[in-house]
C-alpha cells in the first residue's frame, strides 16, 4: 500500500481525502435508450469499483455526492426512484464495506428523507463505526451553502447564550460545527460527466483541493480510471501560497496542508 503523503509534492503522493461529484448517470442512459433510472443504477457499480480502489491504494476518506441540496427540484419520480436506489445499495454495499473495513457516514440535511431510510442510515453508521480503514461519507441532501449556514447558525446560537466569545472564533472553530467535522479536507476533487463546475459540493472544505474533470459518464468510472486520476494527483505539486522554489526546498518534508493564514494564530478554540 502506497504510503500516505498527500501534503507533499508530488512524488506520487496519495491523496487522504478524495470528493466525487458522481455526474453523468442520466446521459450514461439516454446514449443507450435506457431510463435515467438504468445510469443510476449503473452508478452503484462503479461506486463499489471505487470504494475498493480506494482502500488498496490507501485512500482514508472517500466523500460521493449522492444527492445534492438541488436535486429535489427534479421530478418527483426520479427522486423517488433515487430515495429508494439509495436505501437498496445501502443494504446490499454496507455489508460489503464493513468486511472490508470501511466505516460509513452519511453527511447532508437527512431531515427531508423517508424515516425508514434515515434509520437505515444510522443503523449502518453504527455497524461500521470501529472500521478505520476508509471512511466512506456520502453526501446526501447535502449542499456547501447549507453546510455553511448551518455551522453560522450554531456560531450564532452560541455566541448568543454566551457559551461563545465571537473575538475567539478561528478558522479551524468554524470548521469544527461543519458536517465534515473531525475529518481532513479534500485533497483531491474529482468531477465526472464532463461539466466543470462545484454545484454547491464542500464548498469550504475545498478551498485547496486539486481539481480533476473528466468526460466520463460516472457509470464509465471504473477502477481504472480512478486509479488514473490518482496518478494525476500523484504528479502534481501542491503549494499553499508558498513558491515552487521553498516546496522543493522542503524536499521529502511535508508541507502542513492549506496552512491557516498568517494573521490568524495556530490556537484551535476549544469550543464548544
Ligand atoms: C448524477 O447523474 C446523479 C445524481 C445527480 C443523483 P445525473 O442524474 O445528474 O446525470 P446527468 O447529468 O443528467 O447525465
Ligand atoms: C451534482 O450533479 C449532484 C450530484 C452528483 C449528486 P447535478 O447533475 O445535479 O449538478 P448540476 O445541476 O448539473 O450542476
Ligand atoms: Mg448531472
Amino acid at each position: 500500500m502506497a504510503e500516505n503523503t498527500s501534503e507533499q509534492a508530488g512524488a506520487g503522493a496519495v491523496p487522504r481525502h478524495v470528493a466525487i461529484i458522481m455526474d453523468g448517470n442520466g446521459r450514461w442512459a439516454r446514449a443507450r435508450h435506457l431510463p435515467r433510472g438504468a445510469g443510476h443504477r449503473a452508478g452503484v457499480k462503479s461506486v463499489r469499483a471505487v470504494v475498493e480502489e480506494s482502500i488498496r491504494q490507501g485512500v482514508q476518506v472517500l466523500t460521493l455526492f449522492a444527492f445534492s441540496s438541488e436535486n429535489w427540484r427534479r421530478p418527483r419520480p426520479e427522486v423517488d426512484f433515487l430515495m429508494q436506489l439509495f436505501l437498496t445499495a445501502l443494504r446490499s454495499e454496507v455489508k460489503k464495506l464493513k468486511e472490508n473495513g470501511g466505516r460509513l457516514r452519511v453527511i447532508g440535511d437527512l431531515g427531508a428523507f423517508p424515516e425508514r431510510l434515515r434509520l437505515e442510515i444510522a443503523e449502518a453508521e453504527v455497524a461500521t463505526a470501529a472500521n478505520t480503514k476508509l471512511t466512506l461519507q456520502i453526501a446526501a441532501n447535502y449542499g456547501g451553502r447549507w453546510d455553511l449556514t448551518e455551522a453560522t447558525r450554531r456560531i450564532a446560537q452560541a455566541a448568543a447564550t454566551g457559551q461563545l466569545d465571537p473575538a475567539t472564533l478561528t478558522e479551524a472553530s468554524l470548521a469544527s460545527q461543519l458536517a465534515t467535522a473531525g475529518l481532513p479536507d479534500p485533497d483531491l476533487f474529482i468531477r465526472t460527466g464532463g461539466e466543470r463546475r462545484l454545484s454547491n459540493f464542500l464548498l469550504w472544505q475545498s478551498a485547496y483541493a486539486e481539481l480533476y474533470f473528466t468526460d466520463l459518464m460516472w457509470p464509465d468510472f471504473g477502477a481504472a480510471a480512478y486509479a488514473e486520476a490518482l496518478a494525476d494527483f500523484g504528479r502534481r505539486q501542491r503549494r499553499f501560497g508558498q513558491t515552487s522554489e521553498q516546496v522543493m526546498g522542503q524536499g521529502a518534508q511535508a508541507l502542513d496542508s492549506a496552512p491557516e493564514s498568517p494573521h490568524d494564530p495556530d490556537r484551535v478554540s476549544s469550543w464548544p
